[in-house]
């Protein structure tokens, strides 16, 4: 079956003024529904893996096949990581992480400051198109990690729990250049219940 877009949890001017309409109306029915389109594109021609889940595919990359890997790591990426992306934000977000993440955080970081200003930097240096996350390795441990283009932590071994995009695409009709500007705007976004949430998946699992 092929991959469809997944329905956006809230309307297009919901996260405003911090992201404004306009850019997520493109984002989500443009740029989501390319990297969608063209996901489905790449499978269609080896359909026998429109069995596995896009988890499984970006998990072992080097599983697929070789004429259709790029497609599969840019546009199954782009698809996979919107998907996560627009599940990080809400209209009404829980603004602190559950208190095991917040240990954890403080933990791994040594204060939710810390780890705040450890994302930021990140996201803020990144150099070009691309992802700034908040990961869990497999033994457990929190770390922060920038990806290229539509990179998935995933395919590194890592299970993603919140993550920013970074590409111009995301914040350029409101912010321009000023990247900096849209983190600081999009932190307002982030629901914790959410990003918890995957926390205690990430960590069960
Ligand atoms: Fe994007």
């Amino acid at each position: 079956m092929k991959h469809e877009l997944p329905k956006l949890p809230y309307g297009f001017a919901d996260l405003e003024p911090y992201i404004d309409a306009r850019t997520m109306e493109i984002h989500y029915t443009k740029h989501h529904q390319t990297y969608t389109d063209k996901f489905n594109a790449a499978l269609d021609i080896h359909p026998e893996l429109y069995e596995k889940s896009v988890e499984e595919l970006l998990t072992h990359l080097d599983a697929v096949p070789q004429d259709i890997r790029t497609a599969v790591r840019n546009h199954g990426g782009g698809y996979y990581n919107h998907s996560l992306f627009w599940q990080y934000m809400s209209p009404h977000p829980s603004a602190e992480p559950g208190n095991d993440l917040h240990t954890a955080l403080t933990h791994d970081f040594g204060s939710f400051d810390a780890f705040k200003d450890a994302f930021y930097k990140t996201a803020t240096n990144h150099f070009g198109s691309g992802w700034a996350w908040l990961v869990m390795s497999l033994d457990k441990k929190l770390s922060i990690i920038e990806t290229q283009n539509q990179d998935n932590p995933i395919s590194q071994e890592q299970k993603p729990l919140l993550g920013i995009d970074i590409w111009e695409h995301a914040y350029y009709l409101k912010y321009q250049q000023k990247r900096a500007d849209y983190i600081d705007a999009w932190w307002h976004t982030i629901d914790w219940n959410h990003v918890t949430e995957n926390y205690h998946r990430a960590e069960t699992h």
